[in-house]
């Protein structure tokens, strides 16, 4: 089977054509951020009208890329993200994928973002072994999941207020570092200090919820009392104590579970420390560890080709009337 994906939700413009759901044929991925930069986060009504501007020419270039013909791809479906997301954002992806289904002849199916997260991860490593103890952590999400099987998730818990990446960005503009925040802190906390500063590590050893507006204000807090900071020393203390949140949830989500393997996915799957750690983790409780390579951790349209294929062999095609939701939540059936 084979599945056209497009993503729109949010500040990527993408497209992909994937066999299989694992086999990427092309990928390709056009980033507003350069737009969104000046304005230090992503200005929505920017963001939909840059994606009008750019979509059809980054599906033709994922056709082109996989070798099909524009007039008839021989694809099996299209794949769209239907949520969660910006509305305006969603709404172009939409719209598109829909008139492309329908000239083509082929089924049209609609994709839950946070699902196609988790299929970033079998995408590449089609051999996880279930269930899996996920930690999806992205800009807008921050959850710990259950996987017993593609498709079966218990949640086991979630962010109460801020999400990690969004504690990353909000921390980095604070800083003057720009937008996103998590590329730059990624790359400063290398240099820095992660002792310098004791920042809080809020319910740690208090189940599986995160919390991480508070850290967001004591880093403001710390800088505000001391201008002098080393930057690199403020980054690295902040993300060690986010690292170190994360790594104790996922470790006590292991010993709740009889989970055989561990997985990272969302954009801030891309972060050095996190991903080290979670290799150390995995060691150390002897699960398998599956992490997609970086170009999946971030939003990208292979993932939602993924998922798409799964739902439709799942759940069948999905109805032309369906609409862009917002604030679509990942379906928990256990
Ligand atoms: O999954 P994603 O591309 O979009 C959402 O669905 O939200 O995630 C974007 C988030 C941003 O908050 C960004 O700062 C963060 O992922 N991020 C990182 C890194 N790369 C991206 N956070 C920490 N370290 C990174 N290397
Ligand atoms: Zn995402």
């Amino acid at each position: 089977m084979i599945v056209l994906g497009i993503e729109t939700s949010c500040d990527e413009t993408a497209a992909a054509v994937v066999e299989d759901g694992r086999t990427v044929r092309s990928s390709v991925i056009s980033s507003q951020l350069a737009l969104h930069a000046p304005f230090g986060g992503v200005v929505p009504e920017l963001a939909g009208r840059a994606h009008v501007e750019v979509l059809t020419a980054v599906v033709l270039q994922a056709l082109e890329e996989a070798a099909m013909p524009v007039e008839r791809p021989p694809l099996d479906a299209v794949a769209v993200t239907e949520g969660p997301g910006l509305v305006g954002s969603l709404l172009v992806g939409l719209s598109e994928a829909k008139g492309l289904a329908m000239g083509w002849n082929v089924p049209f199916v609609g994709v839950n973002h946070l699902e196609a997260h988790l299929f970033a991860v079998t995408l590449e490593h089609p051999e996880v072994p279930f269930p899996a103890v996920v930690l999806l952590v992205s800009g807008g999400h921050t959850m710990l999941v259950e996987m017993r099987a593609p498709g079966r998730y218990r949640l086991l818990g979630e962010t109460i207020d801020d999400a990690a990446g969004e504690a990353y960005d909000k921390v980095a503009r604070f800083l003057g570092l720009g937008y996103p925040g998590g590329p730059v802190i990624d790359r400063l906390a290398a240099c820095g200090d992660p002792g310098a500063f004791a920042f809080p590590r809020a319910l740690l050893g208090r189940g599986f919820d995160f919390s991480f507006s508070g850290l967001k204000t004591a880093v403001v807090r710390a800088v505000t009392r001391d201008p002098r900071a080393r930057t690199e020393d403020v980054a690295a203390s902040f993300q060690q104590a986010v690292v170190d949140v994360l790594v104790a949830k996922a470790r006590a989500a292991l010993h709740a579970t009889s989970a055989r393997s561990l997985c990272l996915a969302g954009g801030v799957a891309a972060n050095s420390a996190l991903r080290a750690s979670f290799a150390s983790l995995a060691d150390e409780e002897g699960v398998a560890l599956s992490v997609p390579s970086l170009a999946f951790c971030t939003d990208n349209a292979a993932m939602v080709a993924a998922a798409g294929c799964f739902r439709l062999r799942h759940d069948g095609p999905s109805p032309l009337s369906l609409g862009a939701d917002p604030n679509l939540r990942l379906a928990f059936t256990e």
